[in-house]
């Protein structure tokens, strides 16, 4: 009996020093993540501080042809490090570091499917992909994603709707519990006070991943849902393929969402050998007049993009030394918006003396930012893509703004594999002409512009535009963006109306009711003035656009921060913020620094350290700051611009009115 007992016990302690680790924890030991395999399932958990974060969770694909989440069996693991310092050519920050663990397990079932689950621990969050290999024909059809994020404890979230076909929707802020639906970056906080923010990262070649709840869970679980190709197929991939990045960013407090580099680390570097082309910058453009209503697309009268009124746009970027304009309703086809084949994009507008405004703006030293609505005619759009992008690289051109307001072609989602493929296609042409991309009813930014760094911003969300033909975006809405739709990218949402209620329309008589059958003058922005102004700050985009006429701004002392700014910054960090509440984000460009606030519709007062500014050096803070009797509603235009020296040992008072706001440049001395 003794020797039985004694050949036991060896057996087992020999059966564990095998046993394979299955588990990865964060370079900090906070956040702990593994997998396990249960009746030939595989599926993962995530702990923080030893406490339970996401408990076990299914994970594996479904496939027409081939097993693609059952009877595995372990074949292997392995385990590898990273600490890496990487630059990018332009971003919230230039300067990145990657600091990961890794578990790579590898996974075999009786059909001959090898499922490679590839995980990574950062301090803020875990990343994990799917690697397969399926025997037999080359393409695979996925039919589903069994991915399922099963949360420890209910807490408070932010997102919009699951929908395949548009981002610009209103930001819900629900118990996890309630959520129905969710499209990602989906954001929440738990009542221990972590934050988390389930998205994805480096989406190629397969469609967008929203979430859905499952129904009767015992706590808040949800399971992937893939926007699909018209007849029901989520993917078409090869036999071998890997998805993009499953994410989950986990942080202390909501600025630690902000300040994360995890969606970007998961990205693959730079694909570009030069990139001395890619330059951040400054905007205005022919555009906002058409979403008030007071001008068109087309020549209906009021074409807004005609040669005298580009010229005039190409004269105030000059003068105010903003580095580019762009110019909406210049080429042919607008009066169809692009119904059957119309949009062309090689010939302009009757009254848009293109070669003309072209070398005028190239004499200024302005760049011509072209705009290439498709109206979702991918078809037609594809067909003239090389021609387009040729033509316009032969101009000189290197900013494009794409557009898909429409149905897509086929009837494919805004959001499949075929729109993935589309969106990246246009990206890879438009790199090989040095042309960088701003696109409009994009697909979700999952941070490959580290990879394609052309790829500078994008929409994907509701911009300013809603505010000219809708009740508008709401108060909060500033204040959610950042801890949301922002986490996977910068937004192009067109920040900076000085005509706050559109007064100066009033009686305009080009002024006509267009989108949704709202007239611009019921219309309004739900914001102070000095709220405006902190939005070029706190809505970080490498193509940052002072939208309103420039009449508006000709004259306004308030226009002067825009002149200050610079969108090629070089460092950022959420100093504060509550999501749905407020946020203070600071940026450096050069030697200069940036300080942007906003709040919801609550008035607030911050005190604010300045401690982000280098030590020992004195600074003009010239701060732009809602007026004393500001209010959004009651009083949007009043503001002050006040100047002070201060220091990094300094604590400003940020006094933020209703849906108000502080802007701030700090110059040294
Ligand atoms: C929607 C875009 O978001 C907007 O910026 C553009 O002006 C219109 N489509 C027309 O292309
Ligand atoms: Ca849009």
């Amino acid at each position: 009996m003794r020797y039985y007992s004694f050949f036991v016990a060896c057996l087992i302690a020999l059966l564990s020093g095998c046993k394979q680790d299955l588990t990865v924890t964060s370079p900090d030991g906070s956040i702990k993540a593994g997998l396990y395999v249960q009746a030939g399932q595989v599926g993962y958990f995530v702990k923080v501080d030893t406490t339970d974060f996401i408990l076990p969770s299914p994970l594996g694909l479904q496939a027409k042809r081939g097993v693609l989440d059952k009877d595995f069996k372990l074949m292997g693991v392995k385990h590898a490090s990273a600490e890496e310092e990487w630059t990018s050519p332009w971003g919230e920050n230039k300067q990145h570091s990657d600091r990961h663990n890794e578990l790579e397990a590898q996974f075999k079932n009786t059909d001959g499917v090898i499922m490679t689950i590839r995980m990574r621990a950062f301090d803020d969050g875990i990343g994990f992909r799917y690697e397969y290999e399926v025997p037999g024909p080359d393409t695979v059809k996925v039919m589903d994603e069994l991915t399922c994020f099963n949360l420890a404890s209910d807490g408070t979230s932010w997102s919009i709707p699951g929908n395949f076909g548009t981002y610009e929707l209103e930001y819900r802020t629900l118990p996890l519990s309630q959520v129905q639906d969710a499209n990602t970056p989906f954001t929440f906080r738990l009542p221990s006070g972590l934050h988390g923010s389930i998205h994805e990262a480096a989406l190629y070649d397969y469609p967008e991943m929203t979430l859905s709840a499952v129904p009767d869970a015992v706590a808040p679980s949800f399971k992937s849902n893939l926007a699909p190709w018209p007849d029901g197929v989520k993917a078409l991939v090869p036999k071998k393929f890997r998805t993009p990045w499953r994410v989950i960013l986990i942080t202390r407090d909501a600025p630690g969402l902000v300040n994360s580099d995890l969606i970007l680390n998961l990205n693959e570097p730079c694909a570009l050998e030069d990139v001395s082309w890619i330059k951040p910058m400054r905007y205005v453009g022919v555009w906002w007049g058409m979403h008030l209503g007071i001008q068109s697309w087309y020549d209906d009268g009021r074409h807004g993009a005609t040669t005298a009124n580009a010229m005039k746009y190409i004269d105030f970027a000059a003068a105010n030394g903003l580095e580019g304009v762009l110019f909406e309703g210049w080429n042919d086809g607008w009066a169809s918006w692009g119904s059957r084949d119309d949009f062309d994009f090689t010939k302009p507008a009757a009254d848009f003396d293109f070669d003309k405004v072209v070398d005028y703006a190239a004499s200024k030293g302005v760049s011509y930012i072209l705009h290439h609505e498709t109206g979702g005619n991918i078809v037609s759009y594809e067909k003239q893509l090389d021609t387009a992008l040729d033509w316009a690289a032969a101009h000189g051109i290197h900013a494009l703004k794409t557009g898909y307001a429409g149905g897509i072609s086929g009837g494919n989602n805004h959001h499949g594999q075929y729109m993935v493929r589309h969106y990246q296609k246009v990206v890879e042409e438009a790199a090989k002409r040095q042309i960088m991309i701003d696109a409009h009813e994009p697909i979700k930014a999952t941070g490959i512009r580290r990879t394609w760094p052309n790829f500078m911003c994008r929409e994907g969300a509701r911009g300013m535009e809603w505010n000219a033909w809708s009740a508008g975006n709401k108060p909060e809405h500033q204040t959610i963006l950042p801890f949301t739709r922002l986490l996977g990218g910068p937004m192009d949402y067109t920040p900076g109306v000085f005509d706050i209620t559109y007064r100066n329309i009033v009686g305009n008589p080009n002024l006509k009711a267009w989108n949704n059958n709202h007239i611009a003058t019921d219309c309004r922005c739900n914001t102070t003035i000095a709220k405006q102004i902190a939005d070029w700050v706190v809505l970080y985009s490498p193509m940052q656009m002072a939208c309103d006429l420039i009449e508006n701004y000709q004259g306004h002392p308030a226009f002067q921060f825009f002149r200050d700014f610079n969108a090629d910054c070089d460092w950022s960090r959420a100093l504060a913020g509550e999501v749905g509440e407020y946020i203070v984000v600071a940026r450096r460009a050069g030697d200069i620094y940036y300080l942007g606030a906003v709040t919801d519709e609550v008035a607030r007062t911050l005190e604010q350290p300045l401690s982000f500014l280098p030590e020992g050096c004195t600074y003009r803070a010239e701060i732009y700051a809602d007026g004393p009797d500001a209010s959004w509603e009651k009083n949007p235009y009043s503001y002050t611009i006040t100047t002070q020296e201060v220091t990094s040992a300094d604590t400003l008072t940020l006094a933020l009115a209703t849906s108000g706001g502080t802007a701030i440049v700090f110059k040294p001395l």
